[in-house]
């Protein structure tokens, strides 16, 4: 049973944070303590489909991996000599701000092996310092961020620890290491170091310097033939001089660089190609993550092959992932979707600025005082950055409260300036990037009511005192029946908005599925009509496409998959899908 199904229902502890609030409780207990499994992905597809591009060297047994795509790795830096590994402590934070779950970097968008059985990679890495760590993981399955947390899959972790060498191995059962060892290193380490890790006949050898350290058996990590490289540096930075890899024995791989990853062909019956015909000037969009969309070639296609004309970073534009660190920006995982959209002609819809949640420690901890100067700053570089390749912002996120509902929420920003942090927000955000569409995101408001009422007392305020705000977004979460949207209601707010001269979207939805599939279609059919019958509602974007990668925490504590995406767990359409494609057509 669903979280969210236990739970009495209230209006104020309806939406987002009933679902998530739970979550963030239940994982803290897995990932501290470790319970619970979760259920194996259904077998990853090949990644080569049929019209799938991805280019591919001939199989060899040596490679100078360093020669590949390297420059979309977070926190690394493309130098003479080779690739910095900075420590930028990516982390992923619970809803209310507390923890913070390791997020190490993988190239996800860039150099990896394929059809790779037995092998040996060889690291050498320069300018370890005593003091921090340097860790490479090698990843079977990439891993998939999902509610406030980070599912690890399949991977191998070696991580020099000043005298020790630490392994962590990851088998897919469960979110904790299936096995850790932390073994003293015979010599310590002196600056440089050359770690070696061979995959032959089930088991994994690991030595440092050219002394094995230890051999563990592989738990099928590397079953699929894929290998994902991931380098991060606790404390201070260090350098990969070499990476190298090489078949064993008679074994061999291929090297493949997802950067050029492109489907090409764009379905006419996808959502977005029988949308155009419709309105040429509307939008069918998805949030989007890079894991799955360079991993999983039946994910790709969906994604690009005519079904969007727009993808919403889901968490990659997020102020923890883009400035970890006060003043160190780190856009390579945005800008690998950036390039990705525009590759497949199609528009970003920037996803968040200014945010309640998903703030790294830094920013919650500093000074009142010096919250509107870190915000300022946070939107001038990230719009300059970004300038010409984000259609739209949500520049504001959530700004009212998960349980008075109809007040502003009492979020780090709130406290600090007041409500006025809203319209410094847009203001900054404008003269950044004038071109850009700046849109404020909320959930609860396609319903009447109190909250709906002071929602849009605020946006006609702000137009009002001129504020640059060009529109709405509706984030239309539907987790239970009681958040069941009206479309007869939400097309009234959309032409309440319209006549104060701003726009609508309908931002984030997905819909539940525990009162059957054609519940769910028609749920989802009816809010994309209303959306787009209204010519207020310039999109209409579901938060995530296959239910594949929709992972919640359970009453007992285990992660499961979801059921609320127009694809299901084996990538065929749902009839949410078919509902919405027949509108349409
Ligand atoms: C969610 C993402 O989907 C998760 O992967 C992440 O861990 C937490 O945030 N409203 C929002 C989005 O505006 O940012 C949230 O996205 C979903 C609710």
């Amino acid at each position: 049973m669903r979280i969210f199904n236990i739970l009495q229902r209230t209006r104020q502890t309806k939406g987002w944070i009933h679902r998530n609030a739970v979550m963030g409780a239940c994982v803290a207990l897995i990932l501290a303590g470790g319970i619970g499994g979760y259920m194996a992905l259904a077998d990853s597809p090949k990644y080569i489909a049929a019209n799938v591009t991805l280019h591919t060297s001939g199989a060899i047994d040596k490679n100078d991996l360093l020669s590949g795509q390297w420059g979309y790795l977070p926190g690394s830096k493309q130098e003479d000599g080779g690739l910095l590994i900075k420590p930028d402590s990516f982390q992923i934070v619970k809803q209310d701000g507390s923890g913070g779950q390791a997020n190490p970097p993988v190239n996800e968008y860039g150099t990896h092996l394929e059809n790779a059985t037995d092998f040996t990679i060889t690291a050498q890495l320069a300018d370890v310092a005593a003091t921090g760590k340097a860790a490479m993981q090698l990843y079977g399955q990439v891993p998939i961020i999902a509610d406030e947390f980070r599912v690890e899959r399949k991977s191998v972790r070696v991580e020099l620890d000043g005298n020790n060498l630490n392994v962590n191995l990851w088998d897919g059962s469960k979110q904790t290491a299936a096995l850790t060892q932390s073994l003293p290193l015979a010599t310590p380490i002196a600056k440089d170091a050359r770690l070696e890790v061979t995959h032959a006949a089930g088991k994994i050898q690991i030595s440092v310097n050219g002394q094995q350290v230890t051999e563990i058996d592989d738990s099928g990590v590397f079953a699929d033939g894929f290998v994902w490289f991931g380098f991060d540096a606790t404390g201070s930075s260090f350098k990969i001089s070499n990476l190298d890899a090489k078949g064993v024995g008679a074994a061999t791989f291929k090297t493949a660089d997802s950067s050029t990853l492109r489907v090409q062909r764009k379905d006419p019956n996808g959502l977005q190609s029988l949308a155009a015909k419709k309105r040429s000037n509307f939008t069918v969009g998805a949030a989007m993550a890079l894991p799955p969309t360079v991993s999983d070639a039946s994910y790709a296609n969906a994604a690009f092959g005519g079904n969007f004309g727009a993808l919403t970073t889901e968490n990659a534009m997020k102020w923890q992932f883009i400035e970890p660190q006060q003043g160190v920006f780190d856009f390579k995982e945005g800008d690998a979707l950036v390039q990705l959209a525009k590759r497949h002609d199609m528009k970003v819809q920037g996803h968040t600025l200014v945010f309640g949640e998903a703030n790294p420690a830094w920013v919650r901890n500093l000074p009142a005082g010096q919250l509107e100067a870190a915000m300022t700053n946070h939107i001038k570089k990230t719009l300059t950055h970004f300038k010409g390749n984000v259609y739209s912002w949500d520049v504001v996120n959530e700004p009212f409260s998960d349980d008075q509902w109809d007040q502003f929420r009492t979020n780090i920003w709130y406290n600090a300036m007041g409500e006025s942090y809203i319209s410094k927000a847009f203001t900054t955000a404008h003269d950044a990037d004038p071109g850009a569409l700046l849109f404020m995101n909320e959930y609860g408001i396609e319903e009447d009511g109190d909250r709906w009422n002071a929602f849009l007392a605020l946006v006609t305020k702000l137009k009002a005192g001129g504020v640059p705000i060009d529109g709405v977004g509706f984030q239309s979460h539907v987790y239970q029946s009681s958040d069941k949207i009206d479309p007869a209601v939400l097309r009234k707010h959309i032409q309440q908005l319209a006549a104060i001269g701003v726009k609508s979207r309908v931002s984030e939805m997905d819909v539940y599925s525990d009162d059957g599939q054609s519940v769910q279609a028609s749920q989802y059919s009816a809010i994309f009509q209303a959306c787009l019958d209204e010519p207020g509602c310039i999109s209409w974007t579901t938060w995530g496409i296959s239910d594949r990668y929709d992972y919640f925490i359970d009453d007992d504590g285990s992660i499961q998959q979801g059921n609320d995406f127009l694809w299901n767990d084996k990538m065929k359409p749902t009839p949410a899908f078919g509902a919405v494609q027949k509108l349409l057509q």
